[in-house]
């Protein structure tokens, strides 16, 4: 997840939303610890975009580094089975707001929003990137369900599409990601 958001913007143009819409003002997590949030996270389910079609088995590894920042680690079986994993590093944009984090990827080069919505940092994770294109006025969207095992309740599941919804946000575009390495 968070693959990119920049880098790899045109390629996504056609699956992602093309309804000319302003990215919603969003809420993340007020009371955010990241000490409790770090570690590795499984891809549950993520908004089904080109750049990562087919990728599965897809896993983030946070890792606290001194200065702050968040060490990341992205982990996948791509759509020719061959494993392939991306590193990064996710910083605080406003202490402000703890749970609002830009990720910078080096190689390529990328980065994105990386927007914590809501985690009970034991379970599950929403997390929300959105970025407005102006000139020909469309939106880039990305949504990650994440779970700290291999699959979420539909309990859960459903718990965090209606958080999206009510935010405005469509959840037709999510896709169950197979965790079946
Ligand atoms: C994370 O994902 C990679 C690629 O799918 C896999 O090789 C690795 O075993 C996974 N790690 C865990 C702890 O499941
Ligand atoms: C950080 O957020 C606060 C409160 O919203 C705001 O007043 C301040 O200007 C922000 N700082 C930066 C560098 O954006």
């Amino acid at each position: 997840m968070a693959f990119s958001i920049v880098g790899l913007a045109l390629l996504s143009l056609v699956s992602v939303s093309l309804a000319a819409k302003e990215c919603p003002k969003i809420v993340t997590q007020k009371t955010f610890d990241v000490t409790k949030y770090v570690g590795l996270w499984y891809e549950a389910f993520r908004t089904d975009i080109i750049f990562e079609l087919g990728s599965r088995c897809v896993n983030a590894t946070y890792t606290p580094n001194p200065d702050g920042t968040v060490g990341v680690w992205n982990q996948a079986v791509n759509w020719l089975d061959d494993y392939t994993s991306i590193r990064g590093t996710a910083k605080v944009k406003n202490a402000s707001e703890p749970a609002a984090f830009i990720v910078t990827f080096d190689n390529p080069i990328q980065k994105g929003d990386y927007n914590v919505i809501t985690s009970n940092y034991v379970d599950y994770a929403l997390v929300y990137s959105c970025e407005n294109i102006p000139i020909i006025d469309i939106k880039l969207e990305f949504i990650w369900f994440l779970s700290r095992t291999k699959t979420m309740s539909d309990s859960v599941v459903n718990e965090l599409k209606k958080i999206l919804t009510d935010m405005g946000v469509d959840v037709g575009t999510l896709t169950r990601t197979a965790q079946n390495c």
